[in-house]
């Protein structure tokens, strides 16, 4: 069973102006799954609470897989990725390399997002975009090579 930790960053939802919509799009993909939705935060986009919880997570072999929504575009407070790199140990790349290249497909806009993956001690970090819909794409276009990858890191 994956344990699976979701961080929403978002200054709106943070503060209960905003309904996540992309949390639950990520619950409804990860119980596809059989996997299991341990932890879930919504939080402001500040670089060092992001970072902060990730470390946290990832220190205490709470979750196995942390995955992201939002703050990977080019908004002056978006800073999601920046969190991520300042925590992992091992950057990624394939992961969203993956998503961009299946993304590009739908929406030459993918090339905007600015997500990054990594690995800290046993967990794997995956940053998501922030709409519903680009969680969902992007998501479902890597999640069936998710589980080879963590089994290696257990
Ligand atoms: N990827 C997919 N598959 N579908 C989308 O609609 N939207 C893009 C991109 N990736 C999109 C996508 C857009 S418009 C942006 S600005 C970036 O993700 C970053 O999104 P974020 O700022 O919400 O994190």
């Amino acid at each position: 069973m994956i344990r699976v930790g979701i961080i929403t960053a978002s200054d709106k939802g943070s503060k209960g102006e905003r309904e996540d919509r992309s949390g639950e799009v990520i619950r409804e993909i990860v119980a596809q799954q059989g996997w299991e939705v341990t932890d879930y935060i919504v939080l402001p986009d500040e670089r060092h609470e992001l970072s902060g919880k990730m470390q946290e997570w990832c220190d205490s072999y709470k979750v196995d897989l942390i995955l992201t929504t939002g703050g990977t575009g080019f908004s002056k407070r978006d800073c999601t990725p920046e969190a991520t790199l300042d925590i992992v140990e091992k950057q990624v790349p394939g992961i969203p390399e993956a998503m961009r290249y299946y993304s590009l497909q739908i929406t030459p806009r993918a090339m905007l997002s600015r997500s990054v993956a990594g690995i800290r001690k046993d967990t794997l970090i995956v940053n998501l975009p922030g709409s519903p819909k680009a969680v969902r794409e992007n998501l479902e276009s890597i999640i069936g090579s998710l589980e080879h990858g963590i089994g290696i890191l257990q």
